[in-house]
């Protein structure tokens, strides 16, 4: 797909530096958007914005975790591009497995934080702007995690549940300013994330991809980054303008 589906727009990705985040970032600025890619790998996520059509990119450095660092992305991104018509809450830590009495409160936290209130705090701050237009729409990466539940990854899937029950809950409460919340659950995906999942050396990693992952897709093949940007940009787009709260497994049938 390649046209001018977001011309003019303006779009936050946050998690852009890396995996689904950067496909997502490439292919908005491809269909015309003005990218803002947010990361906490400031360094990584200028080296993405330098690869996009010129002017279209600018790298800020968030914490997507911590409420001042969300409210300052927000504001640079009105003062950069204007008030942001489509966020993507892309950013998000994984979890090795780990045994639910080995699980450190730290470690909780953290993913609880980085995965589930992260949304909360950029709806925070990215809303009211999104209401003053009258349109917006935010598209939150969960996962099939959030609906299908695996051994030792007992946080991590709570909190993708949690991603994705609280975008049906805002769904519903800013269908009325015509903002719409949409969810896209990858299944395991070939990104530098998906070897964090697995405890072990290097060996027993690329074990584990193909023995616990492909073999648990029906389509026999890992999602790439790039599927998933093109369900973004579908949930983006006006292509989708009558679609909110949607659950949108791009997962090869994991799911099913
Ligand atoms: N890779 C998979 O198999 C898989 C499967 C299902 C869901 N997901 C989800 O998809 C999303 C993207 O994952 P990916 O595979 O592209 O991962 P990735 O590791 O390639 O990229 C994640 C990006 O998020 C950034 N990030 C992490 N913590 C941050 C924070 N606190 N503030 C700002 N940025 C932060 C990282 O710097 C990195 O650039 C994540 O939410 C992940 O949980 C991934």
């Amino acid at each position: 797909m390649s046209g001018q589906l977001l011309q003019g727009k303006t779009a936050i990705v946050t998690g852009a530096a890396s995996g689904m985040g950067k496909a997502t970032a490439k292919l908005f600025a491809a269909e015309g958007a003005n990218v803002v890619l947010a990361d906490l790998n400031k360094e990584a996520a200028v080296q993405v914005a330098l690869e996009l059509p010129d002017g279209r990119g600018h790298a800020v450095q968030v914490d997507v975790a911590d409420d001042e660092s969300v409210a300052a992305l927000i504001q640079e991104t009105v003062a950069v591009f204007g008030a942001p018509d489509v966020l993507v809450n892309c950013a998000g830590v994984p979890q090795a497995f780990t045994p639910i009495e080995e699980l450190t409160l730290e470690q909780w936290d953290r993913i609880m934080s980085v995965n589930a209130k992260s949304l909360y705090l950029t709806a925070r701050h990215a809303v009211p702007h999104m209401k003053a237009k009258a349109r917006g729409s935010i598209i939150n990466i969960a996962s099939i995690a959030g609906i299908r539940a695996r051994p030792g990854l007992n946080a991590y899937c709570a909190s993708k549940g949690a991603a994705i029950m609280l975008s049906k809950a805002l769904a519903i409460e800013l269908a009325p300013y015509q903002i719409r919340v949409n969810v896209i659950n990858p299944g395991p995906a070939e990104t530098p994330m998906l070897g964090k999942f697995i405890n072990g050396d290097e060996q027993e990693v690329e074990a584990g991809k193909k023995d616990i992952f492909i073999s648990s897709v029906p389509l026999g093949m890992l999602i790439q980054p790039e599927d998933i940007a093109q369900a973004a940009l579908y949930l983006a787009s006006d292509l989708s303008k009558i679609v909110t709260g949607e659950v949108m497994n791009v997962d090869g049938g994991r799911g099913i």
